[in-house]
């Protein structure tokens, strides 16, 4: 199974870093394509078994499953400029474009018959690259054994939700956008973490590790955060002090109005 990324930048090539890393693919059947030579190192750092090329076509044409990665206001003349070297009934395209829905990619791939042609959008994030995504796939026209197979090649570089398309851009929201708020949360407390006298390194070592510690807690138990926030807030202690300043401050408010405002 060949795999190519057209537009390998932050997401395409943190899409091919997983993928390498995962067992679906080998890198050798991944085709990574970019403008620059500079992005196109950036993939062979990756690993140099991958091929990295500016030549859409190349890429397109020798490639089972072709993920389409460039910013969405260049989706369509790139895709137009390739097309003729697509097989629309033998592919299966797999968008990560913010915005542009299935049947607007469908139209744009297969302008003859775009209800024959298998299209996902898959909205990974940046964790991609260490196998850590939350991505959220839907798709049009796609038998189970493809929805299976693109679940299963995202499977691998963190975890997957198969969901309706109405429910993307929340998705994208909640954890594409929210993988930059929680790294905000980190730079803030770290900010902390060195007035209350650690050094920046520190704090923000530390920082990570709490929340990492937060995440697993939680997907390991399956508890509520809530549950877990109980079990360290003593009665008068420090821990519900902090907790009750940041809500004073608006902090479940701040968070609730962001993602309200990404949509
Ligand atoms: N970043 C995220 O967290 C994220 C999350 C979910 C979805 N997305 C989606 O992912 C897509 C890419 O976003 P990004 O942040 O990865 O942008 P990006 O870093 O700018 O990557 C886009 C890549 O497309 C390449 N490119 C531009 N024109 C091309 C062409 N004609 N042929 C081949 N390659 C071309 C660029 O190559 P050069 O580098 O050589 O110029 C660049 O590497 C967007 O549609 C976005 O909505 C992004």
């Amino acid at each position: 199974m060949k795999i190519a990324i057209i537009g390998a930048g932050n997401m395409g090539g943190a899409i091919a870093a997983g993928l390498a890393k995962g067992k679906l693919v080998q890198s050798k059947n991944i085709l990574c394509t970019a403008r620059t030579q500079t992005t196109l190192d950036k993939i062979k750092a990756i690993d140099p078994e991958i091929t990295a090329t500016t030549d859409n076509s190349l890429a397109a044409k020798q490639a089972d499953i072709i993920i389409l990665a460039v910013k969405p206001w260049l989706m369509e003349t790139v895709i137009a400029d390739i097309r003729e070297h697509f097989s629309p009934l033998n592919q299966v395209f797999v968008s990560v474009a913010a915005g542009i829905p299935l049947e607007q990619l469908s139209s744009w791939i297969h302008p003859s018959d775009p209800s024959a042609v298998s299209v996902f959008r898959a909205i990974p994030n940046t964790a991609a690259a260490v196998l850590a995504s939350m991505t959220f796939i839907a798709s049009a026209n796609a038998d189970t054994n493809q929805i299976k197979l693109i679940c299963d090649l995202f499977d691998e570089m963190g975890s997957t939700m198969y969901v309706d398309e109405r429910l993307i851009p929340a998705g994208t929201a909640l954890a594409s956008c929210g993988i930059a708020f929680a790294m905000r949360y980190i730079r803030a407390a770290s900010e902390a973490g060195v007035e209350i006298g650690f050094r920046p390194e520190e704090a923000i070592k530390i920082v990570e590790h709490t929340v990492r510690g937060a995440a697993e807690l939680l997907l390991t138990s399956g508890n509520h955060p809530e549950v877990e926030i109980d079990k360290v807030t003593t009665a008068g202690g420090i821990t519900i002090k902090g907790l009750n300043e940041m809500e004073h401050q608006g902090f479940t408010s701040a968070v609730i109005k962001g993602i309200k405002a990404c949509l």
